[in-house]
């Protein structure tokens, strides 16, 4: 069984600027609901027991929404609110299931995952990427399922169009096992347009081994100076570790520009 869950979120969110000179972008409402709600939502109810959120000391604002207890307390004494008590009760709720761990410098995603390393219990676990909300159908429990069946990593996965793979990890596949589910052979870190080998790109969803601790302990930097938990996927491959590309169906939105955010926004209300 999958039961922990990670969540990277100690990102500066520049593509988000400047509502993300003070805010940090994973408390920005998407119709009228912070953007990270979706996220736990869709973890929970995947069946994840624990979710290791790791933010920064710039990003303390996100475990200061989940600590307001005395705020809340003071409010619904004075108002008895009914729909503030149900609100409280859903922090209350979330707030029992999250662990906060800290990576102060953002040096990538890869370096993220390595400081979960010492909370992690099981042989494998899940990552969820706060910018990529998948909507309809929950992507996180679809995957927990293609991990039993073909006991592997899995990646979630979507085509992209050709003139957007340098935004993107892209991978190239060598076997379909289904038709949703194929084995990656490769994958590489927002390649150029001209030398990307697909335009099949991985989504913000991954069910990893914790094997990939070891690789992340002696990785070096790659594009852009950063850890990429790309390049530590990568490097399971060529160790012969199975890594299933898993093609969602539900619906994706891009909450990490301001073009996808704005949209997230409008396609949601008609969900
Ligand atoms: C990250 C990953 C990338 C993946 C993308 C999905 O990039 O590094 O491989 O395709 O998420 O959203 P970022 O959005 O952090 O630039």
């Amino acid at each position: 069984m999958i039961k922990q869950a990670i969540i990277p979120l100690a990102g500066l969110g520049t593509r988000l600027l400047p509502l993300t000179s003070i805010m940090a972008k994973e408390l920005l409402p998407i119709n009228g609901k912070p953007g990270i709600e979706y996220i736990l939502d869709e973890c929970i109810e995947a069946g994840i027991k624990e979710i290791i959120f790791i933010i920064s000391k710039k990003k303390e604002v996100i475990k200061k929404y989940f600590y307001k207890d005395n705020f809340y307390k003071s409010i619904i004494k004075r108002k008895k609110d009914q729909r503030i008590k149900e609100e409280y009760k859903k922090i209350l709720f979330y707030k029992k299931k999250i662990k906060f761990v800290y990576q102060n410098y953002p040096l990538g995603t890869g370096d993220a995952v390595l400081k979960t390393k010492k909370y992690i219990k099981d042989d494998y676990f899940l990552m969820l990427l706060p910018d990529d909300l998948i909507m309809k159908k929950n992507c996180s429990k679809e995957m927990i399922k293609v991990h039993k069946k073909y006991k592997s990593s899995v990646m979630a996965s979507m085509k992209v169009k050709k003139n957007t793979v340098n935004r993107w990890g892209i991978y190239s596949t060598s076997k379909n096992l289904d038709k949703k589910n194929f084995i990656i052979s490769n994958v590489v870190e927002k390649p150029d347009i001209k030398k990307a080998p697909s335009n099949n790109a991985v989504i913000g969803r991954y069910i990893l081994p914790k094997n990939i601790f070891n690789i992340l302990k002696n990785q070096v930097s790659g594009k852009g100076g950063e850890i990429h938990i790309t390049d530590a996927i990568k490097a399971l491959i060529q160790n012969n570790f199975k890594f299933v590309g898993h093609k969602f169906s539900g619906k994706y939105l891009d909450c990490g520009t301001m073009k996808g955010y704005i949209k997230s926004t409008l396609e949601i209300n008609k969900i």
